[in-house]
């Protein structure tokens, strides 16, 4: 695992979004798995801005989203498919036919699942798959105890999921229970992986995930069997790493920071 650790959470989100950009500039069309949640949004915007201005285009990209709620529609206002769509794709010139989540909203969640694995595969596969953490270590929503052979399948969320998630519903609504995410296999079948981490409430998963012992209770740990995986954190998610002087030594403020 490279990780590299900035001195803010803005500087970490412009490493993220400069291999994102780096990549679609390599390779037009690209395959990028995309993440939601609070974390990525930054990096969204950072991509919004750098398509505005010519940077980059993501007209012959493709995208394969991690996740979505089961029984919400693509137009729930707390789906994955309307958030990705009002932060991203609306905003830039992505081909939305060539931008995939799975449909939370099927009367066959196992099919779909099945379905949306073939999809990935048939891509060719992901070049660039970004990821956030949870506070319990999910990565997607493969919660602790996922196998790391695991497909994209059913999840049923745990309650610190669903607490941390309840943010986004306007109450009375809670969070769905359920959600069909890639599987752990799926996501180490990636390329390359950029996961972003930012603040303190990350920093004990963001430990285990690059120095604990690799088990399913900490699904994050799953990716030190990657070979090309970049870890980028502010000051606050590195808090708790134990090697937190050597990787910035070996990376000082992040340089190096393109794969
Ligand atoms: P967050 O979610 O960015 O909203 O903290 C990250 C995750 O649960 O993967």
């Amino acid at each position: 695992m490279k990780v590299l650790i900035f001195d803010t959470a803005e500087r970490a989100a412009e490493c993220v979004a400069q291999q994102v950009i780096a990549q679609v500039q390599g390779k037009a069309d690209s395959v990028l798995g995309l993440a939601t949640g609070g974390t990525m949004l930054p990096i969204y915007e950072l991509l919004v801005s750098a398509n505005k201005n010519k940077q980059v285009s993501f007209s012959q990209a493709s995208s394969f989203n991690l996740d979505e709620y089961v029984g919400l529609n693509p137009d729930h206002p707390c789906s994955y498919h309307k958030f990705m769509r009002d932060i991203f794709f609306s905003k830039t010139d992505f081909d939305v036919a060539r931008a995939h989540l799975p449909h939370g909203n099927t009367g066959d969640p196992e099919a779909e699942s099945e379905d949306y694995e073939n999809l990935v595969l048939g891509a060719g596969g992901i070049d660039l798959q970004l990821l956030g953490i949870g506070e319990n270590g999910h990565i997607g929503f493969n919660e602790p105890t996922s196998s790391f052979r695991s497909l994209t399948r059913i999840k049923t969320l745990t309650k610190s999921t669903i607490d941390a998630n309840r943010r986004f519903f306007e109450a009375p609504a809670e969070p769905p229970k359920y959600a069909i995410t890639m599987g752990i296999e799926t996501i180490l079948r990636g390329k390359m992986i950029a996961v972003l981490a930012t603040g303190k409430n990350k920093s004990g998963a963001v430990a285990t995930m690059v120095e604990g012992a690799m088990g399913a209770y900490c699904p994050a740990t799953a990716l030190q069997l990657h070979r090309h995986t970049t870890v980028v954190l502010d000051q606050a998610a590195a808090s708790e790493l134990k090697m937190r002087d050597y990787y910035f030594q070996v990376h000082p403020d992040g340089k190096d920071a393109l794969v």
